[in-house]
């Protein structure tokens, strides 16, 4: 058969999504100030934006929320959570948090002090904020294959082994509280990191007494990639990866909303009892009780039915065939896409696509915004706006090492003609850009700029 892919679920409920025009839109997005952040959700046709919290939930996982228990303290969901926690990642402790920025903040706050220092292989905005607001330093040490879109390569959201260790070594151990490593790395267009450079991640980490915590957001899909790609991982089921992968780390941090398949929720799981306790402190001030930690018991309910939906291997399957088709879509139409495309998004190279505009005139925001003109089609840029930084001895602004647009795909909630849809957009927008401008931003916060930011276009 040739069939692209087909759905392992069929569809129960609907949720009616409405078209506008394009001159509807471009009032809509002018009245945003040029950030899709600002667009009502209803505004949007079909929503890219990201691919956390906008799961579409299982009749399982609804069945389940309706026996939420909304005790206070020892709810029989959270047992129900810990025990998913502890069957699938092999964590022994557990602390449920609002969402997975609640789980950095949390350890983050207990474990790192100012001026201290955390490797990561690339951190993600909110992981960068939570350290920033501490006066520390996220450092950034992926591969150097992960800057390059074109190369077609099977784990290059690796961390660089070799940096790290010249890294750890020229900081010293004892500023370096913990390290991290995030699977997939999202901020390196959702590339996954094989067992091999977790492993050795890990290794390097313990053998100079750091803390290794594992961003663990979308550890589903780094699984199944090293089943497909790895050599010696073909034959082990995605239970038994899954559970090395995290054999090697003290503990993670956690958003559900990505492949534990739910709305709302995250957590932080560790081994060490000690620990657990010393962030159990922050967590009764911040976000709740031990055994809710910001979440209802029904929010529980749905994580620990999640996490098993999230790690079926027909999902999982099903899940990276649907992405790769959209990657294919948008080549067909002539945008230049991330190679390989990632587990949960598709990432265009903006820079190649509209190689007119400079990085700092935010080619990936010019792309995003002619995407939702052209068909209501929201993305995120992943690019300069969201990244640059300024050059701490001259004050001059480094754009980041590439200008993506996003395309996150919300789990089970899109078909494959919404996504032919999304091709047909594309073929659009490459038609019309050499006419498009670059951007200026007008106002911008101090920090995480991309989400409040106001740009106004370039005249040329
Ligand atoms: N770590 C990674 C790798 C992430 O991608 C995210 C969120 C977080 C941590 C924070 O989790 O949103 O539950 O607080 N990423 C979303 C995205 C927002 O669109 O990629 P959160």
């Amino acid at each position: 058969m040739s069939i692209p892919f087909v759905e392992p679920f069929r569809i129960k409920v609907v949720e009616a999504i409405k078209q506008t025009t394009r001159e509807e839109r471009l009032k809509i997005l002018a009245a945003a100030h040029n950030n899709l952040f600002n667009v009502a959700a209803e505004d949007v046709f079909l929503d890219f934006l990201t691919d956390s919290g906008t799961n579409a939930m299982s009749d399982r996982q609804w069945s389940a929320m309706m026996q939420g228990d909304e005790s206070y303290a020892g709810s029989q969901s959270f047992e129900h959570f810990q025990e998913a926690v502890r069957e699938i990642m092999g964590f022994p402790h557990v602390l449920p948090t609002h969402q997975g920025r609640g789980a950095e903040g949390m350890l983050f706050k207990t474990l790192v002090a100012s001026g201290q220092y955390v490797p990561n292989n690339r951190h993600f905005d909110t992981t960068q904020a939570n350290l920033a607001i501490l006066g520390a330093n996220p450092v950034d040490l992926a591969v150097p294959e992960a800057s390059d879109p074109n190369l077609l390569l099977p784990f290059k959201g690796n961390m660089d082994l070799e940096k790290l260790e010249k890294f750890i070594f020229e900081t010293k151990p004892e500023n370096i509280p913990l390290g991290m490593l995030t699977i997939t790395n999202n901020s390196a267009a959702g590339q996954p990191v094989s067992m091999e450079n977790i492993k050795a991640t890990s290794e390097l980490y313990h053998r100079y007494g750091i803390l290794f915590f594992i961003d663990a957001c979308r550890f589903a899909e780094n699984a199944w990639f090293i089943k497909n790609r790895e050599p010696g991982y073909t034959d082990r089921s995605i239970r038994e990866i899954v559970l090395e992968m995290f054999s090697y780390a003290d503990g993670c941090t956690m958003s559900a909303k990505k492949d534990a398949i739910v709305n709302i929720g995250g957590f932080i799981a560790c081994r060490d009892e000690d620990l657990k306790f010393k962030i159990a402190q922050n967590l009764i001030v911040h976000e709740g009780f031990i055994t809710y930690g910001g979440l209802a018991g029904r929010d529980l309910e749905a994580v620990a039915v999640g996490l098993h939906e999230g790690i079926a291997e027909d999902y999982l399957a099903y899940r990276e065939q649907h992405t790769h088709y959209l990657a294919e879509v948008l080549k067909k139409a002539g945008m230049h896409v991330y190679q390989p495309s990632g587990g949960h998004a598709v990432y265009v190279d903006a820079a190649q696509t509209l190689p007119h505009i400079s990085p700092l005139a935010f080619p990936g925001v010019a792309l995003a915004n002619m995407l939702y003109v052209e068909g209501g089609v929201r993305t995120v840029e992943i690019g300069s706006l969201m990244f640059s930084h300024k050059d701490i001895a001259t004050g001059e602004e480094i754009p980041a090492d590439n200008e993506l647009v996003r395309f996150a795909i919300p789990r089970r909630v899109y078909t494959r003609s919404h996504l032919d849809y999304v091709g047909e957009v594309a073929r659009e927008v490459v038609k019309n850009a050499s006419s498009v401008n670059g951007l200026r931003i007008t106002w911008a916060p101090e920090f995480l700029r991309h989400f409040m930011a106001q740009l106004e276009w370039k005249k040329s």
